[in-house]
């Protein structure tokens, strides 16, 4: 890796629900190294993220995951002139490892410290790039964070600055997806086994959409009992099925996105979190919209810690590092 003294390279750490991460991320945007240890094979024999499993999996990969991150950057302590790290919002004894991890790097390194809320790491997963070539997001930007636990819309004007317009009122889309898989029975995580199972599958079924007219709010609770009771009723074809409940969840969440970046007129709409992988999503939200769609590749929309690097190289700019009183906090809010 090249160094030199307007190269700012940052070491990023997150312990996330089923995956540790770490990564080096040079100047906020060009992506030296992503490492990813999945816990997936782990969760998937619970149907779901246990806790105390989650934690322990993290004390075991965390060192491990940075020293590859470091190895695949080529890269050495030396080179490195910050450390982010994920504070919340998610699992206390999960992000406790990597804060710890992060703090004791901090510590005997002599590097300033950044602690990152999570969900503002996703959204900056749409500046990395893998050269310096490709144009930044353009301000005002409406983005749309779908993951496992939020289902959030945001008016942002500039870096760091948020504008909540609408959430999700129950179930968050990521969560919906989840769900749904299980009631069809198709594996864990609930986004990728839908996609894959509705692939080449016809939306046969008419399942409801909340409109939630009047409001820049969603709501997925409703189509996932329907999803439920149709299942219940009768033997259908789990391809239809799953095809129908994408093209529900998506209907809903681009018609509302796109008709929000209008009203507010933004330069472009960004896409966020694990469901901003879903190949329907990316390409309906493209295609119905007139205003550009940016989306992080699909490795940078699931969990990473390019993204947390990204996003700390702008709080870098922009305020004084944390100090060693910093904490996790499971429920932070980004708005
Ligand atoms: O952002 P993320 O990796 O973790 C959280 O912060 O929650 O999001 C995980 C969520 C899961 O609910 C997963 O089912 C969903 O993202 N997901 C997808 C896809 N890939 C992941 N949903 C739909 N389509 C996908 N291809
Ligand atoms: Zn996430």
């Amino acid at each position: 890796m090249e160094r030199s003294a307007d190269r700012i390279n940052i070491l990023g750490i997150v312990p996330s629900c089923d995956a540790t991460a770490a990564a080096v991320v040079q100047n906020g945007t060009v992506l030296i190294s992503n490492v990813i240890a999945s816990q997936i094979d782990i969760h998937a024999r619970y149907g779901g993220v246990v806790p105390e499993v989650a934690s322990r999996q993290h004390l075991l990969a965390a060192l491990p995951v940075v020293q590859r991150a470091l190895a695949e950057a080529e890269t050495s302590w030396e080179d490195l002139q910050s450390i982010a790290v994920t504070i919340g919002p998610g699992l206390a004894g999960s992000l406790l490892v990597g804060v710890n991890l992060a703090k004791t790097i901090a510590l005997a390194r002599r590097l300033p410290l950044f602690g990152i809320n999570h969900l503002e790491g996703h959204i900056y997963a749409n500046w990395l790039a893998d050269d310096t070539k490709r144009e930044p997001p353009r301000f005002p930007l409406v983005c749309l964070i779908v993951s496992g636990g939020h289902t959030d819309l945001l008016l942002m004007r500039d870096h760091g600055q948020y504008l909540p317009l609408g959430r999700t009122r129950d179930d968050a889309a990521g969560e919906a997806f989840d769900k749904v898989a299980r009631i069809l029975e198709l594996g864990y995580p609930g986004g990728p086994s839908i996609q894959q199972a509705a692939q080449g599958a016809s939306p046969t079924y008419r399942l409801p959409r909340a409109w939630l007219k009047g409001s820049d709010d969603f709501s997925f609770s409703g189509l996932k009992t329907a999803v439920l009771h149709l299942v219940q009723k009768a033997n259908h074809p789990v391809a239809e099925v799953a095809a129908s409940f994408q093209e529900a969840v998506v209907d809903v969440l681009v018609t509302k996105t796109v008709e929000a970046a209008h009203r507010h007129r933004a330069q472009q709409i960004l896409l966020a979190g694990g469901v901003a992988a879903n190949t329907l999503l990316r390409d309906t939200m493209s295609l119905r919209s007139s205003i550009p769609v940016l989306f992080p590749p699909p490795p940078l929309c699931t969990d990473n810690a390019a993204m947390i690097a990204a996003c700390s190289y702008f709080h870098l700019m922009t305020r004084r590092s944390d100090g060693w009183d910093l904490d996790v906090q499971p429920n932070l809010k980004l708005v």
